[in-house]
């Protein structure tokens, strides 16, 4: 397989934008793609605000951030995907839209491009049904923030190739990640195991076991993790939450993945979390 040199990125959301910033700072030229030009100026600003900072702070000399400035371009039209060689998709996590812009872009990119998914828990194998090019279809599942974790699972499809794989695999290092492999089942690894104890947190609310503050304290201190399970969902977004829960549900097909009422709720009311300024937590304008 060809090297890649170009990436497409759809969706400029907080996953898409800092895909395709890691992307183009690592010198690949990117494309970004969102069908809300409202969202798609956002990551224009948020991304060329980010390269500047990480050079006034030394974190990037200023040759790389022009270089990453001039790799990156926005566009409003899928069509322009003609000349890449990779396509990384991070728009909303629902099957249905998935799979219609997987279809699509199949019609739109060489035949020779692999079609890669950040998705959370939907199938890949089913993503990869809605194209003629299933061999090379796979998951790319980045963590939050993109450009600062350090992992990227890779998720292989019931058709997916080695050299798919393989591409991949060298792309992610490219970028600086370490990789995990996982089969292509409901919630893959990381949310198999994340999403239920976030669920948990929400049940533990629910039910007036502690308040949130408690919660997350307890996560903290308790088993040193980094952030708060609450604290987490806000920062992942109560909708992506919800939506992992909901496939985990339907995928495994067993009860306990139920997602939480009050997690439904908080959905319902708009609650998204920091990406709102309102969660489980408040936030101030950011
Ligand atoms: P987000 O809500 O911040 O961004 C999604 C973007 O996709 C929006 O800007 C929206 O306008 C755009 N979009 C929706 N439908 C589109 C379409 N048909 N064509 C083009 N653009 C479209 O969502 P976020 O958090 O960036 O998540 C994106 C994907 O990444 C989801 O599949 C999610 O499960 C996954 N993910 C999310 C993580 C998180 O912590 N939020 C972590 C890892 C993966």
């Amino acid at each position: 397989m060809a090297e890649i040199r170009r990436v497409g990125v759809v969706g400029g959301g907080q996953m898409g934008s800092g895909i395709a910033q890691l992307a183009a700072v690592n010198g690949l030229e990117v494309w970004l793609h969102d069908s809300d030009s409202t969202a798609l100026s956002k990551a224009h600003q948020s991304i060329s605000s980010t390269i500047q900072t990480l050079v006034s702070k030394g974190r990037l000399t200023e040759e790389r951030g022009s270089e990453a400035v001039r790799n990156l371009k926005y566009t409003s039209s899928l069509e322009d995907f003609g000349c890449v060689d990779i396509v990384i998709e991070a728009i909303l996590e629902s099957e249905e839209v998935k799979k219609k812009l997987f279809a699509q872009l199949d019609s739109i990119v060489k035949g020779s491009v692999i079609l890669a998914s950040n998705t959370s828990s939907i199938s890949i194998t089913r993503l990869a049904s809605a194209t003629s090019r299933p061999s090379q279809v796979i998951g790319m599942h980045f963590m939050n923030p993109p450009p600062i974790m350090k992992l990227v699972e890779i998720i292989r499809g019931a058709n997916t190739s080695d050299d798919t794989f393989n591409a991949t695999k060298c792309l992610a290092e490219r970028l600086g990640k370490k990789i995990v492999c996982s089969q292509d089942f409901s919630g893959f690894i990381v949310n198999r195991i994340l999403m239920p104890m976030i669920n948990e947190a929400f049940h533990a609310l629910y039910t007036r076991v502690a308040t949130k503050e408690d919660i997350d304290a307890g996560m903290k201190l308790g088993t040193n993790h980094p952030m708060g399970p609450l604290e987490l969902a806000d920062h992942i977004g109560l909708d992506v939450c919800l939506s992992i829960m909901k496939v985990l549900h339907a995928g495994l097909g067993d009860n306990k993945y139920t997602p939480c009422p009050l997690l439904v709720q908080y959905v319902d009311a708009g609650r998204l979390g920091r990406k709102k300024g309102i969660g489980v937590y408040k936030y101030s304008k950011m």
